[in-house]
């Protein structure tokens, strides 16, 4: 059943067709893109027509479905033999969300299972519509988990956009703000604006006010005087990768909150559904980090901000260590203390 305050989807797959929110245009215009083929799907990820790592697995999901669709329609039943290229360009369109190859891992055990002679195309469909919808009952399970820990009059800062623009729908991070507003355990919410994509205040201010909850911004720079000046006890973001030990690969920024959290005293949630671990990596040092280009950094909604010729350093994601967090809430529960190890015990068929 749908929640309150959870009005917003990013991707939608009607009439055969699918459909993604253009996120780069918004809060200004809300337009849809229709995409025909696998590597426009590849291409709007790679240019942040959707993001966020359940998004982007999503996306990647049905970018698959169109690419064994065309596969099929072109080359019947040597369909296999023709959607490499695509998968390939899906699986590199951005680096750091491990959601995104894991979506797609899903989709090859999918297709391995099709006897021959067989349409393939509604297999796929229906597991990319199950990975959808899994991912919105998900989040509204750490929605729950997550308000559960926050306890009562709870003064939140988050970071980048993790909402239902940055999932199936309703949100990691953002889906826990969702609950315990509803709840009534919210007196205040801060949204870093989150440079240089503005997430925060293109993305996140705007998801907010669609849904009547109130949010005041802050440019990133004053996060470390918010703290000081004690106007919140909870940092609560998303992730994009969590390694077997814990370690949180998050929009840049997040390790300078985590840091100055912990002198502050202010509590430290990391809320994401288990697509977002990577059992295979110990630590996040092995987290592969994404860098784009120096002009997202010198120009700003298209003009120039920094004199001709300035280079820039652009990484996107940054790793937080375990020991700075003290929550990471999944769809499974919520680990207190995960430095000492209680990721696992949640999952203990992972090896
Ligand atoms: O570069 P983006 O906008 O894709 O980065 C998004 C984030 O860093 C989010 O915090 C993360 O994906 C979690 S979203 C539920």
């Amino acid at each position: 059943m749908k929640q309150t305050h959870d009005n917003l989807r990013p991707i939608r797959w009607e009439n055969d067709q699918l459909y993604l929110l253009d996120q780069r245009k918004l809060p200004f215009s809300r337009e849809e893109l229709v995409l025909h083929h696998a590597h426009e799907v590849a291409a709007a990820i790679r240019d942040m027509v959707v993001r966020g790592a359940p998004a982007i697995g999503i996306a990647a999901a049905y970018g698959a479905v169109l690419a064994v669709r065309q596969a099929y329609t072109t080359q019947g039943q040597h369909w296999r033999e023709h959607i490499e290229t695509d998968f390939a360009q899906l699986s590199a369109s951005r680096p750091t969300a491990v959601n995104l190859n894991w979506a797609l891992a899903r989709m090859r055990e999918a297709l391995a299972t099709i006897p021959p002679n067989t349409d393939p195309v509604p297999t796929v469909l229906q597991l990319a519509d199950q990975i959808h919808h899994r991912d919105i009952t998900d989040n509204y399970a750490m929605g729950e988990f997550g308000a559960d820990i926050l306890g009562e009059g709870a003064c939140i800062l988050t970071h980048c956009n993790t909402g239902s623009l940055a999932t199936g729908g309703y949100g990691t991070a953002l889906g826990v703000i969702r609950t315990a507003y509803r709840r009534g355990q919210v007196s205040v919410i801060f949204a870093d604006e989150t440079r240089p994509w503005l997430q925060g205040s293109r993305l996140t201010a705007w998801e907010l006010q669609q849904d009547g909850i109130p949010v005041t911004l802050l440019p990133d720079s004053a996060a470390g005087s918010l703290m000081q000046q004690k106007k919140i006890n909870w940092v609560i973001v998303g992730a994009d990768r969590i390694t077997a030990n814990g370690d949180v690969a998050n929009k840049i920024g997040t390790y300078s909150l985590a840091v100055l959290a912990k002198y502050h005293g202010v509590r430290f949630m990391v809320v994401a559904p288990s697509s977002t671990i990577d059992w295979q990596r110990d630590s996040g040092a092995d987290i592969p980090i994404e860098q784009r280009a120096a002009e997202e950094v010198t120009t700003l909604a298209g003009q120039t901000i920094a004199p001709a010729g300035i280079g820039a350093w652009n990484p996107v994601f940054d790793v937080t260590p375990v020991n700075l967090i003290d929550a990471i809430v999944t769809e499974r529960g919520a680990v207190l203390e995960p430095c000492r190890g209680g990721l696992r015990q949640l999952f203990p068929h992972q090896n």
